[in-house]
């Protein structure tokens, strides 16, 4: 089919660029972004057209250029992360908040790209038309909003019934695919698990010993990522999990969330001692990038752990106290009596095949307090010798 109209005034030679419409690549049906170009040349009788395909993206251009993304719970540490690298990445952002005017969320509008676009939505898990209404004519949906509580009644139906809301709005909007924030919490709360074992994508988290222990953070999101993999599988929505150890990091919200609280404790002299216990931390921009790719790599399926390293209390204490030595940061464990608990062994592998290069808890933990200083949420220590991170902290 000849690409120009009968009637358009095309009888130069030259290379023209016209709508893919009016022609169709004969091979790569499935390379997307693929653009005719027309060339004109006089044969003796006739103008001939010979026509290249070349794909629309450039090098240079950024891979969301186009895309319209949903990520909800958008003010949080986390899904603010992700908005910014999504900005970054030259895609349009819909972020849900509960209150686009509340001032938490105004940092969310200072992020590069965020006037040109990024939207805040209003919208409430249990509003399921709130959600439907920014979830419509997106390509993809981060799901990052939960509550972060371990009070049962806030936690349980806002992150369940929440995340049964996004997965519907987002298959009836048909979406090429959700990403969920899970957390490490649905994975590895299992008092069976020998220390042998090694933490993997297949573990799932014992829900009794949840509830027995009362631990609702996790037995919340445990039961909202089964409801995730239920209701994707019943509507036919592509689901990739991330599951995520503690995260820290630099803040880009102004206040201060749950768990940069808990390294919070340990430089404000509120802690006196540190548990006798361990917990694995991963950076809040590795957490970011790891939701991306995962998005962005067609091949990419099921859960993810995303974690650097496990380490116990007290090693994350002597890290604080090497980096930040003029903080009260405690020197004794609270339970001496027990033998000091073991690291348990996981893998983050499925995340390092995809190409993620995790920061070390190191520099994650000098950057975390930094950023709380740059907040104003630390004093700055009193000596003038500020501190650095080098590697020679190791
Ligand atoms: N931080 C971690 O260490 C960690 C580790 C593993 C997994 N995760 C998961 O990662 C996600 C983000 O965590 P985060 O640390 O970034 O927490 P965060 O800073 O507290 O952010 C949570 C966000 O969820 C929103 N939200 C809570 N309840 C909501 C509701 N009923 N309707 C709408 N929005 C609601 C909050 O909005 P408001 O500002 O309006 O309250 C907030 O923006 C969560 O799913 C969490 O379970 C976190």
């Amino acid at each position: 089919m000849c690409p120009f109209k009968k009637d358009a005034l095309v009888q130069q030679k030259g290379t023209y660029s016209v709508q893919s419409r009016h022609l169709r690549p004969v091979c790569a049906g499935s390379v997307p972004d693929l653009r005719p170009q027309v060339t004109l040349s006089n044969s003796s009788s006739h103008l001939r057209y010979t026509c290249v395909w070349t794909c629309g993206r450039s090098k240079s251009m950024p891979s969301g250029s186009d895309k319209v993304v949903c990520v909800t719970g958008a003010g949080g540490f986390i899904a603010s992360w992700i908005v910014k690298i999504l900005l970054e990445q030259g895609y349009t952002v819909r972020g849900t908040v509960r209150n686009p005017d509340d001032p938490k969320n105004s940092h969310l509008r200072e992020l590069e790209g965020a006037k040109e676009r990024l939207t805040l939505c209003r919208a409430d898990l249990l509003n399921y038309q709130s959600l439907r209404q920014a979830i419509y004519g997106c390509d993809g949906v981060f799901h990052a909003a939960s509550p972060m509580t371990n009070d049962p009644e806030q936690m349980v139906e806002p992150a369940v019934i929440g995340t049964k809301n996004v997965i519907t709005a987002a298959a009836e909007a048909k979406v090429r695919r959700v990403v969920f924030t899970s957390s490490i919490g649905a994975v590895y709360m299992d008092p069976n698990r020998t220390p042998e074992k090694v933490v993997d994508e297949t573990c799932w988290s014992d829900l009794d010993f949840c509830k027995n222990t009362k631990n609702w953070y996790c037995y919340g999101k445990m039961v909202a990522e089964k409801t995730a993999w239920d209701e994707a599988r019943e509507k036919g929505v592509d689901l990739v999990v991330i599951n995520p150890v503690l995260v820290l990091g630099p803040l880009l919200q102004p206040t201060v969330n749950a768990s940069v609280r808990h390294i919070l404790k340990y430089l404000t002299g509120s802690a006196k001692s540190y548990a006798n216990s361990v917990q694995g931390y991963v950076h809040v921009k590795d957490v970011a990038l790891a939701h991306i790719l995962v998005y962005e790599t067609p091949s990419a399926s099921g859960r993810y752990i995303c974690a650097e390293s496990v380490l116990h209390r007290g090693d994350v204490v002597e890290i604080l106290a090497k980096f930040f030595p003029e903080y009260p940061i405690p020197t004794k464990c609270s339970d001496e009596t027990r033998p000091r608990e073991k690291p348990y062994k996981f893998t983050n592998q499925k995340l390092k095949d995809l190409g993620l290069e995790f920061t070390p808890v190191k520099q994650c933990l000098y950057e975390t307090v930094k950023s709380m200083q740059e907040k104003g949420h630390l004093p700055l220590p009193t000596q003038n010798d500020e501190p650095s991170y080098s590697n020679d902290h190791s």
